[in-house]
């Protein structure tokens, strides 16, 4: 059987551990938003038509803060579009998604929707079709008391205190030429900073995203983040990442292995912003917010759900409704561990999406809501993830793969909580040929017990939740674990995520 050995120490600590670094993303993309937050004719629908099954299963998820409303949709998006009376409201084309936004749930909704679920709202804004100005506005609208235009116009939409928002993202995925406006480093760069800037004329304490690369291997990484945050270091406070995984090919070995890349895209980016600040003997730091993570089957987006034609422009469309397996759940599960493992330097993430679409939590419309395998992973490591990230030493037998050469069969990160006393342990085995016996050192914390244990695994690497067997894979106790003298032993099974709270 194959080993590896960890060892644990409260002493080395990576970082605090932000929770916004559990954050979701709701974009107005397929039924992500319409027949999937909110349905009105659904039975367990409330008075506002938002589905109180779906409520409860954010909830549960645990997700804090929420980025909204795109995605590559804000890049078209007219914000005033969804304010004011709903029967007044326009219903536009989405070019991002070739679907028609009816505007029927919009900033006041979704807002209203965050306070049942119970997380906070970041806010992005377009910079593709749009500007300063239009940034302005919405800043205006949404967060000054009262006494101006835009602040009387939502006190007469129905609110009267401000939405509060404090952490915005200036644009999405600039770099792609697939965006609305898409531009070059530079002019986006020049613009990003022009509305940093005059966002701060406004409130100097907003919390500013400038668009990093929309992942790790467009043609521009690298020179891209640079060339963005020469213009705008001094004005914005995180650089966005982005990264999608998928198992290509059947390589299933490197899929497993994505946290690598995931790792070495945080690694790269944090070295470039710290280039920047080098160059300009800067004392301030730029962090990143990963605001979009997932295993996503893009390639079947583009071959399979793609919608065109000049007359054929669906409201709310099945679109990215990709039905997760244990495999990807253990990858995902994984992609977390790397994130906890920058606690650092990853102030912020946002789970990409959080209902139908690339999501933990399906519907169907007038039917049930059920949990994908991601969900589990992404609950309990919610949960039980507080206080630190610790630098667990990892020695383990390593594999082979195509995409990133020789890889660890273990990967695990720590979370300490001083207050409670309280460390959790999430692990994932890659090796797919049978077990791997894992023992931790766990001296370093003094007298502990194990307190829950959690697996993700299944004979069947393939299985998942779905409408008809909504429940098929869930987790279940590691009854393998064994604390004796200081050292935790687990057996891991092939292709599997675990989580060990200890206190
Ligand atoms: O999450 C789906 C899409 O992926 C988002 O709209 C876009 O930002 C990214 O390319």
């Amino acid at each position: 059987m194959a080993t590896a050995h960890l060892t644990i120490d409260p002493h080395f600590s990576v970082g605090t551990i932000d929770r916004r670094l559990f954050g979701g993303f709701v974009e107005h993309l397929g039924r992500h938003v319409y027949d999937g937050i909110h349905e009105p004719g659904h039975p367990s629908a409330d008075a506002d038509g938002f589905r109180t099954d779906v409520i409860e299963l954010v909830r549960e998820l645990g997700v804090s803060t929420i980025r909204y409303p795109g995605g590559n949709f804000v890049s078209g998006f007219r914000w005033e579009d969804s304010v004011g009376p709903r029967e007044e409201r326009p219903r536009r084309l989405d070019l991002a998604w070739h679907s028609t936004e009816t505007n029927q749930v919009g900033l006041h909704e979704f807002a209203d929707w965050l306070e049942k679920v119970g997380s906070d709202l970041m806010l992005a804004i377009n910079l593709g079709t749009r500007g300063t100005a239009e940034a302005l506005d919405l800043l205006e609208y949404a967060n000054i008391t009262d006494g101006t235009t835009r602040a009387q116009q939502r006190i007469d939409n129905g609110r009267t205190d401000p939405f509060g928002v404090r952490m915005w993202c200036l644009g999405n995925e600039m770099d792609g030429p697939w965006q609305l406006g898409h531009r070059s480093a530079d002019d986006y760069g020049k613009l990003a900073s022009q509305t940093a800037k005059a966002m701060r004329q406004i409130d100097p304490d907003l919390q500013l995203v400038v668009c990093g690369s929309s992942n790790a291997h467009m043609p521009t990484f690298g020179e891209w983040e640079r060339t963005v945050l020469h213009h705008t270091y001094d004005d914005v406070d995180y650089i966005s990442c982005h990264a999608y995984y998928e198992e290509r090919d059947g390589d299933a070995g490197s899929f497993l292995a994505s946290g690598v890349d995931m790792d070495g895209f945080i690694e790269t980016v944090v070295a470039t912003a710290d280039h920047v600040q080098a160059v300009k003997g800067s004392i301030k730091r730029i962090d990143i917010s990963f605001d979009e993570w997932n295993v996503w089957y893009n390639q079947r987006y583009h071959d399979v759900d793609r919608i065109e034609g000049i007359d054929n422009w669906p409201v709310a469309p099945r679109l990215l409704e990709d039905r997760y397996s244990v495999l990807d759940a253990v990858v995902f599960g994984s992609l977390m561990i790397s994130l906890l493992k920058h606690a650092d330097r990853v102030a912020s993430a946002s789970l990409a999406q959080l209902v139908n679409v690339i999501a933990p939590i399906m519907t169907e419309p007038g039917g049930p809501a059920w949990r994908q395998t991601t969900f589990f992973p992404f609950s309990i490591t919610s949960r039980l993830a507080q206080g630190r990230s610790l630098d667990v030493k990892i020695e383990s037998e390593k594999y082979d793969t195509k995409a990133y050469g020789e890889v660890p069969l273990v990967d695990a990160v720590a979370t300490h909580d001083e207050e409670t006393g309280r460390t959790a342990i999430f692990l994932v085995n890659r090796a797919q040929d049978g077990p791997t016996t894992v023992t931790i050192d766990v001296n370093a914390l003094g007298l502990v017990d194990v307190r829950e244990t959690h697996m993700l695994s299944d004979d069947d690497i393939h299985a998942a939740n779905t409408l008809e067997q909504p429940e098929r894979v869930g987790v279940a106790p590691n009854y393998s674990v064994v604390l004796d003298g200081g050292v935790l032993t687990v057996t891991l099974p092939a292709v599997s995520w675990t989580a060990i709270a200890l206190g």
